[in-house]
């Protein structure tokens, strides 16, 4: 029987089988607005294998930055401190606006390593760990937490369900790169900045038109044209602006969700439900963290969505993951949707 389903497969030939590969987010019901897509791409690529070796910036996506056309110095309210496109988008020391806000950067943290391809974390992350829907928020997360998800990355428990997400695969390259003195101390460096509210949730029936980046950040289009939001959550730069082009790491998101959808995923998350179990036993009673389990309130939508995805497909699946799997095992996309906007609605 074996045998005559590969004799079949083989006399269909190379490219009918390359054809048959179907990426995970080409399948019905997967959460499209938590990975960064609108539509999923026309012609995804399989980045898991691009940065095996010690140059985690073999992952570094083309196109994903804004490119300096003119030189000109930018400025940014509040900010004494001026700077070209090319200072703010630089790989290995990206623009630092507001020094005042944050502890000294650890090496790591503002450079990253040059001669072996690792771009620093302040590049994704942000100088104060706020981050992007497309990467993380880092700030105020425990220590150990923080190391068991650098180890989890770096031996291959914890990867994205997106082999098309380039940045969660040159991710993992940086943590099996990372020496345990850098772990430590990027992780305590985030640890001691407080996570800071940044994403405000409007209950809508429609939202700005919007585009997307090749790296997963949705922003408004031109003008001021809506469209219907439907059943998903949109998380946009209040201003892009501020977000894409000058990096500015103290202006937040808006996330769009459905009407209606607050109040379901509070009932989700405080009472549990027929796909779910409650949070709150184990992220505590505000969702702001315990011993047990990292704090999860009032961070980007589409990071959270993301991961209850990647812990039910089982790709997110790390050391502590197995606590995780009775939340997210018979989760539904639509009641991941609303625990998600419950969930960032709180108070960090
Ligand atoms: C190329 C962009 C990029 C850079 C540079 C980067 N990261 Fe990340 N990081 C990501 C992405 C993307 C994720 C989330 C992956 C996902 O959604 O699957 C992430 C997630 C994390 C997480 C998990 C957060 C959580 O709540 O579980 C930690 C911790 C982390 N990064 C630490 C670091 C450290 C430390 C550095 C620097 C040594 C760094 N990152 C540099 C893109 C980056
Ligand atoms: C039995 C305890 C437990 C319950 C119940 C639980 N969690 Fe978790 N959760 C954890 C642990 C432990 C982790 C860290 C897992 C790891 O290290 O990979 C986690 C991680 C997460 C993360 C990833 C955070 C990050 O920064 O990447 C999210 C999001 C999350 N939980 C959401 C929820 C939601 C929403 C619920 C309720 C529907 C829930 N959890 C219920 C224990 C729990």
């Amino acid at each position: 029987m074996t045998r005559l389903i590969l004799t079949a497969a083989l006399a269909m030939g190379a490219s009918a089988l390359v054809a048959q590969t179907t990426f995970v987010i080409q399948q019905p019901g997967f959460p499209l607005w938590a990975y960064g897509y609108i539509q999923p791409p026309a012609v995804p690529q399989d980045w898991s294998n691009r940065c095996p070796g010690t140059r985690p910036r073999d992952c570094d996506r083309p196109g994903g930055l804004p490119a300096d056309t003119s030189g000109a110095l930018m400025k940014l309210a509040g900010s004494d401190r001026t700077f070209t496109i090319a200072q703010i988008t630089s790989p290995y020391s990206p623009a630092d606006w507001f020094p005042g806000d944050h502890p000294p950067m650890p090496d790591i943290v503002a450079h990253g390593k040059e001669a072996s391809g690792f771009r620093a974390c302040a590049i994704c992350h942000y100088p104060n760990g706020q981050g992007l829907m497309q990467n993380a928020p880092v700030a105020g997360l425990p220590v150990d937490y923080f190391l068991r998800q650098l180890e989890d990355f770096s031996t291959g428990r914890r990867t994205t369900a997106d082999v098309n997400k380039a940045n969660g695969f040159e991710m993992a390259a940086m943590a099996r790169n990372l020496t345990p003195a850098e772990a430590r101390a990027a992780a305590e460096y985030y640890a001691s900045i407080p996570f800071k509210p940044w994403v405000k949730v409007i209950e809508s029936e429609t939202v700005p038109r919007f585009t997307a980046t090749v790296n997963g950040l949705f922003m408004k289009a031109d003008g001021n044209d809506t469209e219907p939001l439907g059943r998903r959550i949109v998380e946009l730069p209040i201003s892009t602006r501020e977000t894409n082009l000058l990096r500015n790491p103290r202006s937040g998101m808006e996330a769009y969700v459905p009407v209606g959808s607050i109040k379901a995923g509070e009932a989700l998350a405080t009472r549990g439900g027929a796909t779910t179990v409650e949070c709150l036993t184990c992220h505590g009673k505000d969702l702001r963290g315990t011993p047990v389990a990292p704090p999860i309130a009032g961070r980007q939508p589409s990071y959270l969505g993301r991961q209850l995805w990647d812990f039910k497909l089982g790709t997110r699946n790390g050391v502590m993951a197995k606590a995780m799997r009775p939340a997210v095992e018979k989760l539904t996309t639509d009641d991941l949707m609303s625990i998600v906007a419950y969930v960032s609605s709180r108070q960090p």
